[in-house]
């Protein structure tokens, strides 16, 4: 397996380009299935759960064509409705072939996703959205099986706001019979870039962005050219490397409102921030300050950026608060930060830091996606020798050209195969 090597205490000076979002790109390469044709998306990131989704589409008989970030999508000869218990293990947004399959065909299977590394991740919220649609749903031997013979429009309320399960919803009611109105939904930046692309076919939604959407069934839809957003997570984990290694970064190709929430928190810990249309600089304070965060849905403070707000807030100066509200298992990373030295105290889904002002280098395992960001981020600050991070599969199937990037910046850090 795979390790990265990082010789820390470097200040992370230059200009970084941001890829296209994970996140957003998910759901868009699924949509695609909603009607044949070729499909043409650009800003695609090469990632390993980018890589996932087209082998589980290929066995449904997608075409793929691909050149550099442009990745072109034709499901003119689909011969499967299967998504395999084998794939859907390693990556859970499979759960997003659900709906489009629903859309186009009225029948889908779907291997039931199970928990993951960061809590339970139910999607009882999809399933029930799809019952209320016309849709019948039966768990068979760890599958979800999925038929109807025309999705038909509904009013839902999700009890809980969830970005997949309201883009899952979003694509099944483009081609739905009438009007279908969700409420209590996410308002994620990744869900309008969604709408927007499935307005570029022909739909008709408005609302995408509040907790409102409405959406109204078409019986036809064309094929389109989208770009991916940016994405906002790899955005914030720069913010922070600039934060943490008292660097100077100049971040390029971002949307400056979607990191709000993480501006409002570093600026108070003592980084000095400039934005501009699509650039954001960030020149590290040298000292931290602590700061509390409250994990929430956007606009709030982004979940997925917890794990690497915590890096920074070890090296603060002062006791630093964090809750997790999103996820109940959010706090993985935590035994490891604390081999590199952190203190950190939890309480259900609290954790207390209280910063020294360092991190020492170390062996570490990572143990999700964004947790494998933090241990970098810690690599990159940590004192006296080499931080080793392992299991760095984790990090591919999210970050674009990571090390490469940090590289670029000045660091000293270099990928070791397994
Ligand atoms: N939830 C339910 N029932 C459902 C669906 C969700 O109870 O049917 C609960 C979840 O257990 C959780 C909350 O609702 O407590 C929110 O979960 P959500 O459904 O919004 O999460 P998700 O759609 O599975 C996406 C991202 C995650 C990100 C979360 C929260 C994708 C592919 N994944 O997951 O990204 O953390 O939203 O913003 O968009 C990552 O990129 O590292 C990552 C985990």
């Amino acid at each position: 397996m795979d390790k990265i090597i990082i010789e820390g205490g470097k200040p992370l000076k230059g200009t970084v380009k941001i890829s296209g979002a994970k996140n957003a790109a998910l759901p868009i390469i699924a949509a695609c299935l909603l009607t044949g044709g070729w499909h043409r998306l650009h800003n695609v990131p090469h990632l390993k759960d980018i890589q996932t989704t087209k082998r589980i589409m290929s066995k449904l008989g997608v075409v793929f064509r691909d050149d550099n970030n442009t990745l072109e999508v034709n499901s003119d000869n689909l011969r499967s409705h299967e998504a395999p218990y084998d794939l859907v293990k390693t990556m859970r947004a499979s759960i997003l072939l659900l709906g489009p399959l629903l859309a186009r065909y009225g029948r889908a299977k779907i291997s039931l996703p199970g928990g993951c590394a960061i809590g339970e991740r139910p999607v009882n919220l999809h399933l029930k959205a799809l019952v209320s649609m016309g849709v019948d749903i039966r768990l068979d031997h760890g599958y979800i099986i999925a038929q109807v013979d025309r999705l038909k429009g509904a009013n839902i309320f999700f009890d809980t706001p969830t970005v997949t399960g309201t883009e899952n919803i979003m694509i099944a009611a483009v081609k739905a019979k009438g009007q279908t109105v969700l409420r209590n939904t996410a308002k994620e930046p990744e869900i309008q870039d969604l709408a927007n692309m499935l307005r570029s076919m022909g739909a008709d939604i408005e609302g995408d962005g509040t907790d409102t959407i409405v959406i109204h069934g078409v019986d036809n839809l064309r094929p389109t050219q989208h770009t991916i957003m940016p994405d906002r997570i790899e955005a914030g984990t720069f913010m922070i490397a600039a934060a943490i290694t008292k660097g100077d970064i100049k971040i390029q190709g971002c949307r400056p409102e979607h990191v709000g929430a993480l501006i409002e928190k570093l600026e108070p810990a003592g980084a000095r921030i400039q934005v501009s249309d699509d650039t954001i600089f960030v020149k590290g304070p040298d000292i931290i300050k602590s700061v509390d965060i409250k994990t929430m849905p956007f606009p709030g403070f982004p979940t997925d950026l917890q794990a690497q707000f915590m890096t920074l807030m070890c090296i603060a100066k002062g006791r630093s608060l964090i809750r997790e509200t999103v996820f109940e298992n959010r706090f993985i990373h935590v035994s490891e930060l604390k081999r590199m030295g952190a203190d950190i105290e939890i309480n259900g889904s609290q954790a207390l830091i209280k910063g020294k002002g360092y991190l020492l280098s170390a062996p570490v395992m990572a143990t999700d996606l964004r947790a494998s960001a933090s241990l970098i981020l810690a690599g990159l600050v940590a004192k006296d020798g080499r931080t080793e991070v392992n299991r760095i599969y984790h990090l591919d199937r999210g970050y674009e050209a990571l090390e490469k990037k940090f590289v670029n910046l000045g660091a000293t850090i270099w990928r070791e195969k397994g």
